[in-house]
């Protein structure tokens, strides 16, 4: 039998809205029964606005309230560790946004949290979830690509909506921890979970903003299979949210944009309003976005959570990557200060064997290994052959006949 949520909202800003959205949106059976703001008259306006029953300034009171069974935590970076304890003390599912933590310190200590509390832990990592990348996820565990050399992940727009998000302290970066912490979410999956982390090389920079913190960083991950995982941030990028991924394997590619290029082209010499998350304009030519949180991956996020709450399975997405996705970041900061390669320090890693080199083994043809064919003009076959004693190349062509 599919039971039916009851969830607290902890935050009534940006995400807490795009919660609420997908929860209550086509008909869903999970609601949200109460919600918090840190000043009750925000948390009323809300839950008028989104047919919340009840509204409140507590913390306490929302997490702790009989009703709910399950905590969504939609509160500032700094603020989800006093959410987190809170919600395991009073025994409740716990869904807490991204970035888990400010470090992987903070996150490590949130997850011993919840799994001493024996509680159920999801981590909403949205931009995992996207339609797109559910079904490029797939492609490539059923073996479309062969094996992954290369992801690459790339999130950038003008910049964040609240002031908290440019206080170092309070997000714990800038757009590091802000938008990689998707980009090494999504390059982690198709990684694979199991394929360790090894060490990362981070350029990072305050380009455009008066802030301490970094406004634009690109990393490179290099994983335990040998592949290499890459992500560009920025938050001053002009024109809109640019959320594109690139996959790249020994048998093949893919390429998916979730937001800016959708398919959608408007033009209007008028204006019609709100667009898309981060839209910079409302006139001339515009690329709205059909259904937002459908795009963003939250409803099939939500569903997975609710799901394997219900069947005693683990989501998708856990605390435990929530950590991982932290420890990564620590290392990029640490290594865009020192300019090294640095290793990515993970004390708790669960993989239950090394993940294997990417291995492809050549085709032989007369003891040589075929490097590489290519049909030319003409009836001609090109192949490279290597002696694998001497490392020495030559090339055959070879005319076909049709
Ligand atoms: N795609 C995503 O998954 C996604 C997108 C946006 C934000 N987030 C995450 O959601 C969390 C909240 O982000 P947001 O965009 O909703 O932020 P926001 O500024 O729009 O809203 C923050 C909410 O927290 C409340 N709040 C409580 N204590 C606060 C404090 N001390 N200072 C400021 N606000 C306080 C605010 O009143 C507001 O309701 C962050 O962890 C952020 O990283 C995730």
């Amino acid at each position: 039998m599919q039971k039916a949520h009851q969830v607290a909202m902890l935050g009534t800003g940006l995400i807490g809205m795009f919660y609420t959205m997908s929860l209550h949106g086509q008909r869903g059976r999970d609601r949200v029964a109460v919600v918090y703001s840190r000043q009750q008259e925000r948390a009323e306006a809300f839950a008028k606005t989104w047919d919340v029953p009840k509204a409140t300034d507590s913390l306490a009171a929302a997490v702790q309230d009989p009703e709910i069974d399950t905590v969504v935590i939609g509160l500032p970076n700094f603020r989800h560790i006093e959410a987190i304890e809170m919600a395991a003390a009073a025994g409740k599912a716990i869904l807490c946004t991204k970035p888990l933590g400010r470090t992987a310190a903070e996150a490590r200590h949130m997850l011993d949290v919840v799994e001493k509390a024996g509680v159920f832990h999801g981590y909403l990592e949205d931009l995992a979830y996207t339609p797109k990348t559910l079904k490029a996820l797939a492609s490539v565990q059923a073996g479309a690509l062969g094996d992954v050399t290369w992801a690459r992940s790339r999130e950038t727009h003008p910049g964040p909506h609240s002031a908290w998000f440019w206080d170092k302290e309070q997000a714990g970066g800038g757009a590091i921890i802000d938008l990689g912490c998707h980009c090494v979410e999504i390059i982690r999956n198709y990684m694979g979970k199991n394929n360790r982390p090894v060490e990362a090389m981070c350029w990072a920079d305050t380009l455009v903003h008066p802030i301490p913190a970094e406004d634009n960083a690109i990393a490179l991950i290099r994983f335990e299979s040998g592949a290499i995982g890459q992500f560009e941030v920025s938050w001053t990028f002009r024109g809109g949210m640019d959320l594109r991924d690139e996959v790249a394997g020994t048998a093949g590619t893919i390429w998916t944009n979730h937001f800016l290029r959708t398919g959608f082209e408007m033009f209007t010499a008028a204006s019609g309003g709100y667009v898309a998350e981060k839209a910079e304009s409302e006139t001339g030519w515009l690329f709205p976005v059909g259904d937002e949180v459908h795009e963003l991956g939250y409803p099939h996020m939500f569903t997975d959570m609710f799901e394997a709450m219900d069947s005693g399975r683990q989501p998708m997405e856990t605390f435990y990557d929530g950590y991982i996705v932290n420890a990564v970041l620590d290392a990029c900061f640490k290594s865009a200060k020192t300019r090294k390669w640095e290793p990515i320090n993970l004390a708790d890693w669960r993989a239950p064997e090394p993940a294997k080199r990417i291995t492809v083994a050549p085709r032989l043809v007369d003891g040589m290994a075929v490097v590489k064919e290519e049909r030319m003009h003409g009836n001609r076959l090109k192949v490279m052959l290597c002696d694998r004693e001497s490392g020495h190349i030559t090339e055959r062509i070879i005319e076909i006949d049709e």
